[in-house]
């Protein structure tokens, strides 16, 4: 759907109006092409003295093909920013943050990347460097709300022992697959065996993979179709009858195959679990994309709005996952993929149901993450904020303006956004990426 607003904001009546109110000027984010590098210019590598991470991630960005510099050259922008904040390690040495970033954020290209690499708290030794690491989180939260221009902010906290895994997750943050993501806090390495992750091709990461998508025949789940495709994947597209014209056009037209079927269904578990195995022996990445909103406040919610919405979001992804799991058919260093919504971490009036299926889902990442710890099979989730959708099109006009403002970016993601989110999960040099659960919402104010 259109966002006339954006559209009208950047003509040139529309830019003295934005100005002179103060109202929100949504830039035009950039996103990925066809063809097009993936990391644009040059990255700036900074660290504090301790650091452990700055020759790690300057030789993963040399080997991916990436320009770093170490130094400013005079009148040098560049298009990345990546400071190793793990030598921090008391309150006093904070400073640095602002000793690196103050004089170079100016500097920095429109649409830029921020990535402040740490320590989990939890593994960072002492009482002040755990604090001191902690602190990070509240600095590139804020950060991220001030770059503007498109720009983007992250923090990622790297396990002790992970340093070397982290090439997809650097990439996907400083490119532009990630334009509608900022303000996150990713782990890499909580609870994965440290070992070097697989050489793949960079252009078709998924060459190989067979990826079951659910709700794959229109918006979000439509876009996961393309993009693992498009990264090389075999994808197996699910929907309900309702859509099965449109399912089979767009798998076919992907060279996938289609299951048509409501996940519902008493036998959906085992019917999927032998379409796969009989396909194709089994599958690398699970999507739980399907999900379905029900809106009332809850006293005025019916039993079947609020069962339905629970069941298809949340009660069918956990027993599709338990039988491909019970049947071993998700193959080592698989993926199982869940969408869960911010209205899942803040709550959102009229979405009782809804948003308990979307905090379960988070659940069920916290909770199989860890029964998972042992296997190389990883968990995450995505929390797409305000999509551009059918689903979030049926939204009453106000409260759907007040959605695409009310984030850092002030305006809605597309559904390749979260399709991008989701292809750097299912990478599979993104084995030590494990049990997040990654906010797609341009830094959307709810529940931040
Ligand atoms: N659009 C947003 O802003 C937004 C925000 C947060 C989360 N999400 C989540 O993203 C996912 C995709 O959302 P969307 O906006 O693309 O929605 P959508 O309504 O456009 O697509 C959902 C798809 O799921 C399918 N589906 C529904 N019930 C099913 C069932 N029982 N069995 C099989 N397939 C079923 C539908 O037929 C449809 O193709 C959902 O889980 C949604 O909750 C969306």
């Amino acid at each position: 759907m259109s966002d006339r607003y954006q559209f009208l904001a950047h003509t040139p009546v529309g830019q003295f109006v934005v100005k002179s109110l103060g109202l929100p000027d949504p830039p035009t984010l950039r996103r990925h092409g066809p063809g097009e590098p993936l990391v644009d210019g040059s990255v700036l590598l900074g660290a504090t003295t301790d650091g452990r991470l700055l020759g790690p991630v300057q030789a993963q960005l040399d080997a991916a093909g990436v320009t770093v510099a170490t130094e400013t050259a005079e009148g040098e922008h560049h298009c990345g920013l990546v400071f190793d904040a793990t030598g921090i390690a008391g309150v006093a040495d904070l400073v640095a943050l602002r000793d690196f970033f103050a004089p170079r954020l100016r500097p920095l290209q429109s649409h830029g990347r921020v990535v402040v690499l740490g320590t989990p708290p939890s593994a960072a030794g002492d009482a002040s460097a755990a604090i001191a690491q902690r602190a990070l989180e509240g600095f590139t939260r804020s950060l991220a709300k001030e770059v503007g221009r498109g720009s983007t902010v992250q923090l990622v906290y790297v396990e002790p022992g992970f340093e070397d895994a982290l090439t997809s997750t650097l990439l996907f943050l400083l490119s532009a697959k990630s334009a509608y993501v900022s303000g996150q806090v990713i782990r890499v390495g909580a609870t994965g065996s440290p070992g070097a992750p697989p050489v793949v091709d960079a252009t078709t990461p998924l060459s190989g993979k067979v990826a079951l998508v659910t709700g794959a025949s229109r918006g979000i789940g439509a876009a996961i179709a393309r993009v693992l495709t498009r990264d090389g994947a075999t994808v197996v597209g699910l929907d309900v009858a309702q859509a099965a014209d449109e399912l089979l056009g767009s798998t076919r037209g992907l060279g996938g195959s289609a299951v048509v079927l409501d996940i519902t269904t008493a036998d959906a578990p085992q019917r999927i679990a032998a379409k796969l195995a009989e396909r194709h022996g089994g599958v690398d990445i699970v999507v739980h994309n399907a999900g379905i909103t029900r809106d009332k406040k809850l006293a005025n919610m019916s039993a079947n709005h609020w069962t339905s919405t629970i069941d298809v979001n949340l009660g069918a992804p956990r027993r599709i996952t338990d039988e491909l799991l019970a049947q071993d058919l998700i193959r080592p260093n698989g993926r199982i993929i869940g969408v869960a919504s911010i209205a899942g971490i803040a709550g959102n009036p009229g979405q009782t149901n809804y948003a308990t299926s979307k905090a379960g889902v988070i659940g069920m990442v916290d909770r199989l993450s860890s029964s998972l710890a042992g296997t190389d099979i990883t968990v995450n989730a995505v929390a797409p904020g305000f999509i551009e959708t059918q689903l979030t099109a049926a939204i009453p006009l106000l409260l759907r303006e007040a959605g695409r403002r009310m984030n850092s970016m002030s305006q809605g993601g597309l559904p390749v956004d979260v399709a991008e989110t989701i292809a750097w999960f299912a990478d599979p040099r993104s084995s030590a990426v494990r049990g997040n659960v990654v906010r797609v919402c341009g830094q959307s104010l709810l529940g931040a």
